[in-house]
């Protein structure tokens, strides 16, 4: 897969060459590409907001650096064009189920705001030549693009083939599809099986594979009713047993 990301702050970005995405480069899974926006300003002073038109507080992004960047970056005539993501607190929820979409792209390209975002005909412009995606990791507000760039990326990138060893396996994850679809994980238990006096619970030393995996998806059933309780509301009853009905 390759990633663009256009950014005022690329050094914002420096993480993705770190652990697991950094293997993944140096192996040729992945190949990151940081663009700084101001590459494509034209004035002295690099500038690339200004006031929002009809008054308000903030600024805006100005058009002209942002389509001259992603002219460079992804040449109309280029084929296939790239998926744009476009991170900001007023888009659809970044989910597992949007990670798995999105980790079966050849080519996804970022545009990072700042401020109180970027000139709208931006986007509807570039949604005329390739598939445009605003994006937003929760609700809550950060200063900028960058850090739900770095959480999507993450959460994309370990989902391509062979990033991840088998030891860890997306398969188990709180939201991958299969049995523990939807529910939380649960406890997790290593050496030594006594610690401070704690004990780890017997049913994990004693070989019952299958009573181990009953164990696990009580434990996941019941830490997700407690701290989760939307999503026991939008699990699918037919993949309950009995068992479950009855915690
Ligand atoms: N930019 C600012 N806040 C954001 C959020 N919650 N998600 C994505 N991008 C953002």
């Amino acid at each position: 897969m390759r990633i663009d990301v256009i950014t005022i702050f690329p050094e914002y970005l420096e993480p993705l060459g770190v652990s697991l995405l950094g293997k993944a480069q140096e192996r040729g899974l992945l190949q990151v590409h940081v663009h700084d926006l101001r590459e494509w300003t034209t004035d002295a002073h690099r500038t690339v907001d200004d006031t929002p038109y009809g008054g308000g507080p903030g600024m805006v992004m100005k058009p002209e650096p942002w389509g001259r960047a992603l002219d460079t970056v992804a040449p109309p005539d280029a084929v296939p064009q790239p998926r744009l993501i476009v991170p900001t607190p007023s888009g659809r929820l970044f989910t597992q189920e949007v990670a798995i979409e999105l980790a079966k792209e050849p080519w996804l390209v970022f545009a990072c705001g700042r401020y109180e975002g970027i000139d709208r005909r931006v986007i509807e412009e570039a949604g005329t030549r390739m598939r445009v995606d605003e994006l937003s990791i929760g609700d809550y507000v950060l200063a900028g693009g960058e850090v739900a760039v770095l959480v999507i990326v993450e959460a994309v990138g370990r989902l391509l083939p062979g990033v991840l060893g088998n030891a860890d396996s997306v398969a188990d994850d709180s939201f991958a599809p299969g049995p523990m679809a939807n529910l939380l994980e649960g406890p997790v238990y290593t050496k030594p099986a006594n610690w401070r006096g704690r004990e780890v619970p017997p049913i994990l030393l004693s070989g019952h594979h299958a009573q181990i995996a009953r164990w696990r998806r009580d434990q996941a059933l019941r830490r997700t009713a407690e701290r989760r309780p939307d999503l026991i509301e939008r699990l699918d009853p037919a993949l309950l047993d009995e068992h479950d009905r009855a915690l």
